[in-house]
């Protein structure tokens, strides 16, 4: 029942404000030296951007953004799908619609998709052929892939355009298809050290049950390589190339089984790095009912997803806000703040949680959104706004904080703590939380402090308080990919 009560000194909270640097606060050498490579997004050539790549990028690039403040080198990878099923369905539909050649965009690839999914249910030939194709391009066979590539970059031009909107980078994309080659050798590997084996059936299986996971398949009975296979060669292929301390999959929580069993294999093959190998699942994000139109089957677009965010913010400051804006003012200050609002929802949760996409809500400025940051960032620059020039050559001594300065002034010196935590455990959702807990420490602290009202030497000491809080709430949704109006 005993225990010691800390309290911060004036000085200690004078020295942090006299000593802090506004441009470099949050950045530190924490991972200085070490190498990270952090796969996301990898979406499916030949179908649309997903909701769940949606939740991959979004979360990947705030990852990488974090990472990099505290030190990391990183490199971001992007690992697109062209060598499942998918494509071989459209290789099919190639050879089956005469005027597939003519696609120009992934809608129309879609369409030839549902097309061609609809004649498999009635032509049950088609299936084996698809299966046949799979063989065929892994065998390397040139016509098929040079339709590859024609299908390849229709989608990747597409994601390029998602990319932009969200604002998202990579500095390597690499593809399936080449790591089909490459997995074969590993399973060789595999079956050398006695760990697969070929099965009955033909198909190529791991033996890991007595490691705790399920047996699973390397190679089909006709030879062509599986997801996990292509893995190996990849994680093989990465490490020769980068020499990464670790690598983060950022993938969906249903494949846990796969990362847990790929790692597995990995180890049984006496890869070094194998424990450096990391998956950071994530749940499901679903849409109202109804919110979205569903032009094309079930498919939800990215652009239809942020056209609705972005009208729900123009409804709520149209609602909310009585403003002189013009319509051009609204819709730029809604484009911040609906796709902010997307990215934001995104990342304020754990990972592991599964969404619900409420537009209304998401937009909001009060509550736990973006856009009560954004607004709390926003009314701090007004106040510096009619304040003009700070006063550097403030007098601290007998200056005496109160409670709203202190709690404001202990979550700003945290920041640099909370990113550094943040890049540990790849979980941008800390910064998230930091940033409205601290947009609340602000409006708490300019509702019972008088800033522009204050005395001479007084509100300048508040002027860099609100200076400093202005930068770090910028400075903290910035890691998120937002931007602020
Ligand atoms: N393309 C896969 C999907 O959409 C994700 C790939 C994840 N990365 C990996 N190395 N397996 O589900």
């Amino acid at each position: 029942g005993q225990y010691i009560n800390f309290t911060y000194s004036n000085q200690h909270f004078s020295n942090f404000l006299q000593d802090v640097n506004l441009a470099k606060h949050g950045r530190s050498k924490f991972g200085k030296g070490k190498k990270v490579v952090v796969e996301f997004s990898s979406p499916n050539i030949g179908k649309p951007f997903h909701i769940g790549h949606i939740r991959s990028t979004v979360l990947g690039e705030s990852v990488v953004r974090v990472l990099n403040s505290v030190g990391y080198k990183t490199i971001a990878f992007n690992y697109p799908s062209d060598s499942g099923t998918q494509v071989a369905l459209l290789l099919v539909a190639a050879t089956e619609f005469k005027d597939f050649p003519k696609i120009k965009n992934e809608k129309d690839m879609l369409n030839y998709y549902v097309e061609i999914n609809k004649r498999i249910e009635q032509d049950e030939t088609l299936a084996e052929k698809a299966r046949k194709t799979l063989e065929q391009i892994e065998g390397g066979d040139p016509s098929l892939n040079k339709q590859l590539a024609f299908i390849r970059d229709i989608s990747l031009a597409a994601f390029q355009k998602n990319y932009e909107l969200l604002g998202v980078k990579f500095d390597e994309t690499s593809s399936e298809s080449q790591f089909v080659q490459a997995g074969k050798e590993t399973v060789a590997e595999a079956v050398k050290k006695s760990f697969a084996f070929k099965a009955d059936t033909g198909e190529t299986v791991a033996e890991l049950k007595e490691h705790g996971l399920p047996n699973t398949i390397l190679l089909r009975s006709n030879g062509t390589t599986t997801y996990l296979a292509r893995d190996l060669a990849l994680a093989d292929y990465r490490f020769k190339k980068y020499k990464f301390d670790s690598t983060v999959y950022v993938t969906g929580s249903e494949q846990k089984l796969h990362f847990q069993q790929a790692f597995k294999i990995l180890s049984l093959l006496g890869r070094p790095y194998a424990s450096k190998l990391h998956h950071l699942p994530f749940g499901l994000i679903s849409l109202p009912e109804g919110a979205i139109s569903t032009r094309a089957g079930r498919v939800v677009f990215l652009e239809d997803v942020l056209a609705q965010a972005i009208n729900a913010a123009k409804e709520e400051i149209k609602s909310t806000r009585k403003t002189d804006y013009s319509d051009a003012e609204i819709n730029e200050i809604a484009q911040v703040v609906g796709i902010g609002a997307v990215k934001f929802a995104t990342l304020r949760i754990t990972p592991e949680k599964d969404i619900l996409f409420d537009f209304k809500k998401m937009v909001s400025f009060e509550g736990d959104t973006s856009a009560y940051i954004q607004y709390s960032y926003v009314r701090a620059k007004k106040i510096l706004e009619k304040i003009g020039k700070i006063n550097s050559k403030v007098k601290f001594e007998d200056y005496v904080f109160n409670g709203s300065e202190k709690e404001l002034l202990k979550a700003l010196q945290s920041y640099p703590v909370i990113l550094e935590k943040a890049a540990k455990d790849f979980q941008p959702y800390y910064v998230a939380n930091y940033a409205l807990d601290l947009a609340s420490k602000f409006s708490n602290f300019y509702e019972k402090t008088p800033v522009i009202k204050s005395e001479n030497n007084e509100i300048h000491i508040r002027a860099k308080i609100v200076e400093l809080s202005a930068a770090v709430l910028k400075d903290a949704l910035w890691h998120l990919g937002i931007d602020i109006p």
